[in-house]
């Protein structure tokens, strides 16, 4: 299947009330967790559940304000607009963009945000992230 930009905007609509729900937790933002739809994006459930997440473009996957490095957890496969992103912007193997991203169960993330977008500073709290979860 493919997917338009637009089908990721990020307004809430894709999220109803009895659905499968799944966690998402901000490991740099003192382990912050929503809960977002499964199969919805990580950045429509953050709104829906009036959490913080910068997003500029309003989920085009043209900004990449909304990415991550996805520290545990499964996502959907990276859609065409959102690898074609990744292979021009990502810089880690576990960059995604938080707009395009679906969930498939719970997560734990770093927000690039948070660490103001700095490739090293982003990079080391996802190591230390990475080093917390294994113990
Ligand atoms: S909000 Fe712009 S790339 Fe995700």
């Amino acid at each position: 299947m493919t997917r338009r930009a637009g089908d990721a905007l990020p307004y809430g609509t894709e999220q109803r009330g009895n659905e499968s729900m799944a966690t998402v937790k901000v490991l740099n933002r003192d382990n912050v967790a929503f809960e977002a739809r499964k199969g919805g994006t990580v950045l429509a459930g953050a709104r829906v559940a009036k959490e913080e997440w910068r997003w500029y473009c309003g989920g085009q996957a043209l900004c990449g304000t909304c990415c991550m490095l996805v520290v545990e957890g499964e996502l959907e496969k990276p859609g065409e607009i959102e690898q074609y992103f990744i292979d021009g912007w990502g810089y880690h193997p576990a960059y995604r963009l938080g707009c395009q991203a679906r969930l498939k169960g719970d997560i734990s993330v770093v927000a690039c945000a948070d660490e103001g977008f700095e490739k090293e500073a982003v990079l080391k709290a996802y190591e230390t992230a990475c080093e917390r979860n294994k113990s």
